[in-house]
């Protein structure tokens, strides 16, 4: 039967294929439809029901042990007993908001902006991501009295209606309203930037192009948002410190910089705790206005955060107020304590680097081996490892899609980057160890040498 196209990653399960499946997940992928509903996607070829978690491991329901590649929510380990003890604890004690007087949230908030730059320094808490971004772009609208919006030609920031209008890795370029525009990603391998002196240069350019043309359109600029390690893009870290002069540009434009931390945030780039620190340089130390950050804040507990300078907030706090009913609440801050403790206390940001550079110099030498392997990048505990047609170089989805279900076959769990499907994205929870690196590696060898024999 011919596959009904689907909006997203190319890895994700057809429903067309539900006969195929064994009977009992057949079963259950039916009844999820009917009760969920067309909009949710599934992983795989074949889905995956997991009923436990523990470190870098999942256990599906017949008790099989995956090596889990891809999760960074449960940065920490999954079912890290100490964040689990935080919340259940929490959760037997009080769980209230925002508008009683609490110590926890005071000292989980000096904790974490003591990790941020000294110029931050308020946190406002909401519980997703989307949450965070939506609020940052509310008050980088209100503070400049602008409406135009520039994202990069992939990104994602989330699900509100103002923040998947500024995502066009959900419907595309075309999907974007006319108050946002976008440009290339910086990306170090294919991009053409010759007349500028550096990427850093190039990108900078790109967006000053893109403000001229909102002001040419009568649109006042607001805000410049990105991912700081540009996951949904393809995963582009290098070379260190190219976010700089889109700094200066967006400065000098008098808009808002929001520096999207869900992904790459609490030291999964190895090198830093927040990935737009990575474009700091002893000279000049790189602050945005607003940050996110969520994902691996609770490690699993939905918390999320807007951080911001303290002047970038005045006119909001003066005109509006804020209340998240479940933003801040107690038991999404003792997760985030746990989590925080945890980073600091296990190493979890130095295990990042070691294992993370550990691990891209192993899939170099696979890439010795495979010329379907172009480029392997990325920091830390965040990397993209790119496929392609060897004789041609062009992206090779089908590959791509062979490895991932071949990998989840060999029970190695592992996701998709980028806007052409051919990017494999490692990004496992950071107390992953060499020796997990060593599974993973020669799994992969295995998938692609499957793989290989017919692509
Ligand atoms: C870069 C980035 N920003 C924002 C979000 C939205 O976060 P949430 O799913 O918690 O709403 C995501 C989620 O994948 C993300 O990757």
């Amino acid at each position: 039967m011919a596959s009904p196209r689907q909006v997203g990653p190319s890895n994700y399960f057809n429903p067309a294929s539900i006969d195929a499946l064994p009977e009992g997940t057949a079963n259950l992928v039916r009844r999820r439809l009917a009760t969920l509903g067309p909009a949710y996607r599934l992983f795989y070829d074949e889905p995956v029901e997991f009923v436990r978690g523990s470190g870098v491991h999942l256990y599906d329901v017949a008790g099989n042990e995956y090596l889990d590649v891809y999760n960074n929510v449960a940065s920490c380990g999954h079912a890290h007993p100490r964040v689990a003890a935080a919340i259940a604890q929490q959760a037997a004690t009080l769980s209230t908001h925002t508008r009683y007087l609490n110590q926890a949230i005071v000292r989980y908030s000096e904790d974490l902006l003591a990790t941020m730059p000294d110029a931050i320094g308020h946190v406002m808490y909401t519980c997703t991501g989307s949450e965070a971004c939506d609020l940052a772009l509310r008050i980088a609208k209100h503070r400049t009295g602008g409406t135009g919006v520039i994202v990069t030609r992939n990104a994602y920031h989330g699900v509100t209606t103002e923040i998947a209008a500024i995502s066009p890795s959900l419907g595309g370029v075309e999907s974007l309203p006319p108050w946002v525009r976008w440009v290339p990603a910086p990306d170090s391998a294919h991009t053409d930037i010759s007349g500028c002196s550096s990427l850093g240069e190039w990108f900078a350019d790109q967006v000053q192009q893109q403000i001229d043309d909102l002001a040419a359109h009568g649109i006042r600029f607001a805000a410049f948002i990105a991912d700081s390690i540009f996951a949904s893009d393809g995963v582009f870290s290098d070379p260190v410190g190219f976010l700089a002069p889109v700094r200066a540009v967006i400065e000098a434009a008098g808009g808002v910089y929001i520096a999207d931390e869900v992904q790459p945030g609490f030291g999964r780039t190895g090198s830093a705790m927040w990935g737009f620190d990575r474009h700091s340089s002893a000279e000049q130390p790189f602050v945005p206005d607003l940050v996110t950050i969520g994902k691996p804040m609770g490690n699993g507990m939905p918390i999320a955060a807007t951080l911001m300078r303290p002047e970038v907030i005045e006119e909001f706090a003066r005109d509006m107020r804020y209340f998240n009913t479940y933003g801040g609440n107690a038991m999404a801050i003792a997760a985030a304590q746990a989590v925080l403790d945890v980073i600091r206390d296990e190493g979890l940001q130095a295990n990042a680097a070691d294992v993370g550079d550990y691990l891209r110099r192993a899939l170099r030498e696979l890439a010795t081996r495979y010329p379907h392997i172009a480029d392997v990048r990325g920091d830390g505990l965040f990397i993209a490892v790119e496929l392609v047609i060897p004789e041609s170089g062009e992206p090779n989805e089908a590959l791509m899609l062979s490895v991932v279900n071949g990998l989840r076959r060999r029970r190695v769990l592992i996701g998709t980057a980028g806007l052409l499907n051919n990017n494999l994205k490692v990004r496992p929870p950071l107390v992953f160890s060499r020796a997990d690196a060593d599974r993973f590696v020669s799994e992969l060898d295995g998938a692609l040498a499957e793989s290989t024999v017919t692509s």
